[in-house]
């Protein structure tokens, strides 16, 4: 076997702890109460990826990564912690980030479109019941069958109520499409505009290449999406919306095989939102992604308060373990920390349990997985410091380091490609137009034969459009695990 690399996490006065990056794709935890030093632990990950050249994807959800840009201060406390570990050839300095908002204002604006979310994805994000759901299911049947790119909620908007008004032809092939189900999608859909859905609906839409980046000194780029309103107004969108982009990477990056690092590295903070009341089936597909996305390179580290926030499937999954201090208030809280405790393999010389209420701020316990994927005895650890700045840039710094990014150009304006809307207009007038020519005065007391018409005309020249739409031949859209688009080979 050649050299692994080793990406040092930190040590105990004794040794240093540290991960092999040939395990990263093995997956991560970092849990631990607020305060214990999470957010900084990833910090130190992210630095340690993007030194290896590997880019990185986080979410910022308290606003305080974005010091990952901007080197770190001198302080007493620092060189004492460099000791302790015995670091060599600490420097403080920034990393290359690239900030996006999905909001557009603390970064450039991410966005997706109706079509790339997919069904199920939606659904849930809308909270629909089974026929809800089915009509959904059969809104995205009709537009794939067809080509046509549903590409923002007024798409969707457009495609549903045609849905509505031609609900008689559509039945043989596609069921029952009542009208109050409909209806109740309609109105879900305006309370996610509210929530400021309309923002990322649309183009032009995330490019996964984008995101894997590395400057030209090879290090990779780590990329930060501000959500620290979404979390708040919506966290159901936020989860969604990370969900779609996971399954972007699994469906687009290639296999791998056995390598040395990683190809991406995706932090998922605040993960029990991606959890919560999230429907049975989704959960079985994400725990299947977080499966499978593995062999394509990319590993995927959780945060949140507690590992038992995260299902026993996913949490079995999860490689490296970074388990900061707990509190004990309750017996409740007594009875998750032993759980926690017997989670990790033990080490002889540690009261795993005891020392999980013990541990200091950016101190954790740590295992790690050896070169044979099993993992290593569990080590009190103080966390390295971080070589770019704790918390967050100015205003002022972000706003000059926004202005300054490479995708400062591509993304901040928004595009209304023709889309189902635009196209199921057009249709929508073209035949009108032909019927009053026919037959002008019977056509305007008929809207029935025009909406016939229009049924035909849309399913035929949205088949005959759709290698101009999609840019692909065939117009039929393909779909993977997690319901996003696959991209032609
Ligand atoms: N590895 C570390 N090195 C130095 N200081 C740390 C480290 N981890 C945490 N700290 C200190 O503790 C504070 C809180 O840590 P933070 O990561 O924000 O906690 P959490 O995300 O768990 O709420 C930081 O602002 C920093 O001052
Ligand atoms: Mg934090």
């Amino acid at each position: 076997m050649t050299d692994t690399i080793e990406m040092l996490i930190g040590g105990n006065g004794q040794q240093q702890v540290s991960m092999n990056a040939a395990m990263a794709n093995r997956h991560g935890l970092i849990a631990g109460a607020t305060g214990t030093g999470k957010t900084v632990t990833l910090q130190i990950l992210a630095e340690g990826f993007s030194r290896l050249g590997v880019p990185v994807f986080m979410a910022d959800v308290k606003g305080d990564l974005s010091g990952l840009a901007k080197a770190g201060s001198p302080h007493p406390k620092i060189d004492e912690r460099i000791a302790h570990i015995a670091i060599y050839g600490y420097t403080q300095r920034g990393y290359p980030t690239v900030f996006w908002d999905l909001f557009g204002k603390q970064g450039h604006p991410l966005r997706t479109t109706i079509s790339e979310l997919g069904p199920l994805l939606l659904s849930t994000l809308l909270e629909l019941n089974d026929t809800q759901t089915g009509i959904l299911y059969s809104c995205f049947r009709i537009a794939d069958d067809n080509g046509l790119l549903l590409l923002d909620l007024k798409d969707l908007r457009s495609m549903l109520s045609w849905m509505g008004d031609n609900a008689k032809e559509l039945k043989s092939e596609y069921g029952n499409i009542s009208s109050a189900s409909v209806g109740a999608i309609q109105r879900r859909l305006l309370v996610l505009e509210e929530q400021g859905a309309r923002h990322f609906f649309g183009e032009p839409a995330a490019d996964i290449d984008d995101l894997m980046k590395t400057d030209f000194s090879g290090n990779g780029v780590i990329s930060i999406l501000d959500v620290t309103r979404l979390v708040q107004t919506s966290p159901r969108l936020y989860a969604t919306f990370l969900l779609w982009l996971l399954s972007e990477l699994f469906e687009q990056l290639p296999e791998v095989g056995d390598a040395d690092r990683p190809k991406f590295v995706f932090f998922f903070d605040e993960a029990h939102l991606l959890f919560d009341q999230a429907p049975k089936p989704l959960l079985e597909k994400v725990e299947q992604v977080v499966r499978l996305i593995r062999s394509k390179g990319v590993g995927v580290y959780f945060i949140s308060q507690s590992p038992l926030d995260i299902p026993d499937d996913v949490l079995g999954q999860l490689g490296l373990r970074i388990q900061h201090a707990l509190r004990a208030f309750t017996p409740k809280d007594r009875k998750a920390i032993r759980a926690v405790a017997q989670n990790f393999r033990a080490n002889p010389d540690l009261d795993t349990e005891t020392v999980i209420t013990e541990l200091g701020t950016g101190e954790a316990l740590v295992s790690t997985l050896d070169r044979k994927g099993s993992p290593t005895v569990v080590q009190r650890t103080l966390i390295r410091p971080p070589e770019s700045q704790m918390g967050p840039l100015k205003a002022a710094e972000r706003k000059e380091r926004i202005a300054r990014s490479p995708f400062s150009g591509k993304y901040d304006k928004r595009v209304d490609r023709e889309s189902a809307y635009e196209l199921l207009q057009k249709r929508a007038e073209q035949a009108e137009e032909k019927a009053a020519k026919s037959a002008p005065k019977k056509a305007q007391k008929k809207p029935g034969s025009s909406r016939q018409s229009w049924q035909e005309a849309m399913f035929k020249s949205a088949a005959r459009s759709a290698g101009t739409i999609l840019g692909r031949e065939g117009g039929k859209l393909l779909r993977g695990i997690l319901g996003s688009l696959m991209r032609g080979k």
